[in-house]
């Protein structure tokens, strides 16, 4: 079958470590997995660490890429895959698709049938791609972690990812007050139509924020921290830019902040999501679609740091 796998670890030229090509066909390790037929797929950050050997060693090698994957089960039924698999052998109790066990950029991918998530009909199948990584990661941010309520403001930073596009418009869908840095003009102008107040990066917020979304890491995180309300929950899912930023200690307890951290989110949190989507009407901003044999492109897209929303791939072309 065909599948984008990383062949080798490069960390400093990533999309050299990836191959677009043949694959075996999925093995299903029990009677509790099945095969889906991919229909859509989509890029994550994640990909991108994993050519870079960050969480992917090279005896794994070749290592189907890809956490995220909408398409068909065995029974003919339209699903979204939960990209979280239970794994006792791993610290944190579960592995991520791609990690230990193939991933999603195939024609096929093989889980457990209880990470099978019914595809509600009114999302396109790329579409609903976008939802097990990103998006379900920026819900779980606001919601179980960052404990938004009603009145409460957001400080989404680095704006124009995967992650924080979803946490932008949800935020805004959500009714809250959102605020959104990004380095790039354009990008703030894209932010500023999803419903946020885009700022450059660093600036002076008009009023300090409840909760803030972060997963740009080094380059933010004073700001962030800056940015706080008292009481304000930091909610950190990733460090793009680096992980080891100044943190002043003083307003962690002055202004008894929390600084939390959260990683993707359970199938139930999937399904919140989808209905919370389904009764908005909310759908994932998609920055480009590629067809699988464009995979390679989708990556440079992804790579360039160009892209706004989700980088998509189209298993029908
Ligand atoms: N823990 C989890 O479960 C989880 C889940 C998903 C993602 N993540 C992590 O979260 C991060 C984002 O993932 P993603 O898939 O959303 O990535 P992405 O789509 O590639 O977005 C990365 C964004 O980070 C910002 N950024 C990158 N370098 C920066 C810098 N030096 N200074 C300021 N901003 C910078 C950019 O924002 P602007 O260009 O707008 O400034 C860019 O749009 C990754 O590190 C990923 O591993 C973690």
């Amino acid at each position: 079958m065909r599948a984008a796998y990383a062949s080798a670890i490069k960390p400093d030229d990533p999309l050299a470590a990836l191959t677009v090509g043949e694959r075996p066909e999925p093995v299903l390790p029990t009677d509790d997995w099945v095969s889906v037929e991919v229909r859509a797929s989509a890029l994550n950050h994640h990909d991108l660490w994993s050519l870079r050997g960050v969480g992917l060693r090279a005896e794994q090698l070749p290592m189907i890429l890809g956490c995220d994957a909408a398409g068909i089960d065995p029974d003919g039924n339209e699903v979204v895959v939960h990209a979280v698999i239970d794994d006792p052998t791993d610290q944190r109790g579960y592995s991520l698709l791609s990690e230990r066990h193939q991933g999603a950029l195939a024609d096929r991918v093989a889980v457990p049938r209880g990470n099978l998530v019914v595809k509600p009909a009114g999302f396109s199948f790329a579409e609903a791609a976008c939802l097990p990584t990103a998006w379900l990661t920026a819900w779980r941010m606001l919601t179980t972690r960052g404990r938004v309520a009603d009145g409460e403001s957001v400080l989404v930073q680095g704006a124009g990812g995967g992650v924080a596009t979803a946490a932008v418009a949800l935020g805004v869908a959500m009714g809250k007050r959102v605020y959104a840095t990004s380095r790039s003009a354009a990008k703030r102008e894209r932010v500023s139509e999803l419903g946020a107040t885009a700022v450059a990066p660093g600036v002076r917020l008009p009023e300090r924020v409840d909760v803030v979304i972060e997963t740009v890491g080094e380059a933010t995180f004073d700001h962030s921290m800056k940015s706080a309300a008292p009481g304000a929950r930091i909610v950190v899912a990733g460090c793009t830019s680096g992980p080891t930023p100044p943190v002043d200690l003083r307003r962690v307890f002055w202004l008894q902040l929390e600084i939390l951290g959260s990683t993707m989110g359970s199938a139930n949190e999937l399904q919140s999501l989808l209905a919370f989507l389904t009764s908005s009407g909310l759908r994932p901003v998609i920055d480009s679609a590629h067809g699988f044999t464009e995979a390679e492109q989708a990556f440079a897209r992804l790579a360039s740091g160009e892209a706004f929303g989700k980088v998509v791939i189209d298993h029908t072309r």
